[in-house]
């Protein structure tokens, strides 16, 4: 039984914005960190005293010191990284997706099985303040049942590192998919998927995706409940949105249509008026240990002009649960959530709605190995 985990971060853009909450968690150490530009890196190991830094992954690996990897790099080293983590002994904490492809998918899930180490997609909404909120209200019964679930995540992708051209909006889909089957806590069966609309020639011919948007239903399995969601990443006029709606047969949950506008909660029974009411979402900070609290405020985002957090809202105050949920699970040594079968599921919806697109919106089951 350990008392502390050593973790090396591996990209460190959007990545570098844990180190200071690992620095801060009582159980965690940041022990290495990774990325190919050896003047960034060294920067970044000067700016929060971290003497282990290494511009090729695979000396990551055959480092003793670390525990396990939180991997921030570039959507298609994904499954790659953590393949080989897993190979190399190493727990992986993967930012999302945690593939491109249902066989990379598998052979994740395969290998976490095999070896026993623990695998978690950092998915930060289901870390998000909203969610917690929503999860809350479900959980004591205020929502009542639940009748159908919605999230949407526009997001126009201009600007942003080149590799995001070559992505297809429902490979990219986690955020949507995460909170309407983590709500639920149940896999997704199946889906049907359409594409609308037309990206312009080089994105498509860099993609092989001809659609602005996709538009999916998902069958949440054993369960008589649809989620519907959508994306895009070129090509469409709108303000980033990650937006997740719920509703029940006593209340209902609504995302705000613009940023920084309040949410609203639906009643049912009231007079017309009176059904929606604008709702404060309280901070689920005292949830994590003392020494992490301050990091789910917006104020202590490390580096604010990211894009990410330009457009990501300050993913809700999620990165510190996250790495909460990670130390904690290889601490208590239980499966951290969501785990490799659940990442799986969450991946997989979107690369199978993507299949179902290119097929006219044929149902697609997801695959046995993300049913769990
Ligand atoms: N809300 C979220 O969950 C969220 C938000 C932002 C970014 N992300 C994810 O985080 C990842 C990184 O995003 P970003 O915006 O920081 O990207 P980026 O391209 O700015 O940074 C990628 C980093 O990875 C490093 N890297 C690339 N290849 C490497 C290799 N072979 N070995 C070691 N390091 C390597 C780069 O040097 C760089 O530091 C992406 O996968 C993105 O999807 C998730």
């Amino acid at each position: 039984m350990t008392d502390t985990v050593n973790v090396a971060m591996v990209g460190l853009g959007f990545g570098a914005e844990f180190i200071p909450i690992y620095q801060a968690h009582p159980q965690a150490n940041v022990s290495a960190i990774c990325r190919r530009d050896e003047a960034k890196l060294n920067a970044c190991g000067d700016q929060f005293g971290i003497e282990t830094r290494y511009t090729e992954y695979e000396d990551v690996l055959k480092d003793d010191g670390v525990d396990f990897v939180h991997i921030n790099s570039p959507i298609p080293d994904h499954a790659r990284m953590t393949l080989q983590a897993l190979d190399a002994g190493k727990h992986v904490m993967c930012t999302v997706p945690m593939a491109t492809t249902v066989e990379d998918c598998r052979q994740i899930v395969e290998k976490v099985r095999e070896t026993g180490l623990k695998y978690m997609m950092a998915e930060t909404v289901v870390y998000s303040r909203e969610y917690l909120y929503i999860k809350d209200l479900y959980e004591k019964g205020e929502l009542g049942e639940v009748q159908y679930l919605a999230a949407s995540h526009p997001q126009d992708m201009n600007g942003w590192p080149e590799y995001w051209e070559r992505m297809i909006p429902m490979h990219y889909a986690t955020h949507v998919v995460s909170p309407c089957l983590g709500l639920m806590d149940s896999p997704a069966e199946a889906v049907s998927c359409f594409g609308s609309g037309r990206v312009r020639d080089d994105i498509r011919e860099k993609s092989g995706n001809p659609f602005a948007v996709e538009t999916c239903h998902i069958k949440v399995k054993d369960r008589d409940l649809t989620a519907h969601i959508w994306r895009f990443l070129y090509d469409v006029a709108r303000q980033y949105r990650e937006s997740f709606d719920v509703y029940g047969t006593n209340k209902s949950f609504e995302w705000t249509l613009t940023e920084g506008e309040h949410h609203v909660l639906h009643t049912a029974g009231k007079p017309e008026p009176e059904i929606p009411t604008k709702v404060e979402i309280p901070d689920f900070a005292h949830l994590l240990p003392q020494e992490i609290q301050r990091f789910t405020l917006p104020a202590e985002i490390h580096d604010a002009d990211h894009l990410s957090f330009l457009q990501g809202g300050g993913h809700g105050g999620s990165h510190p649960h996250m790495v909460h949920e990670m130390v904690s699970a290889l601490i208590d040594d239980r499966d951290p959530q969501p785990n490799a079968v659940t990442s799986a599921n969450w991946t997989c919806v979107g690369l199978c709605a993507h299949e179902s697109a290119l097929k006219g919106g044929e149902l697609v089951r997801l695959p046995e190995f993300t049913l769990g």
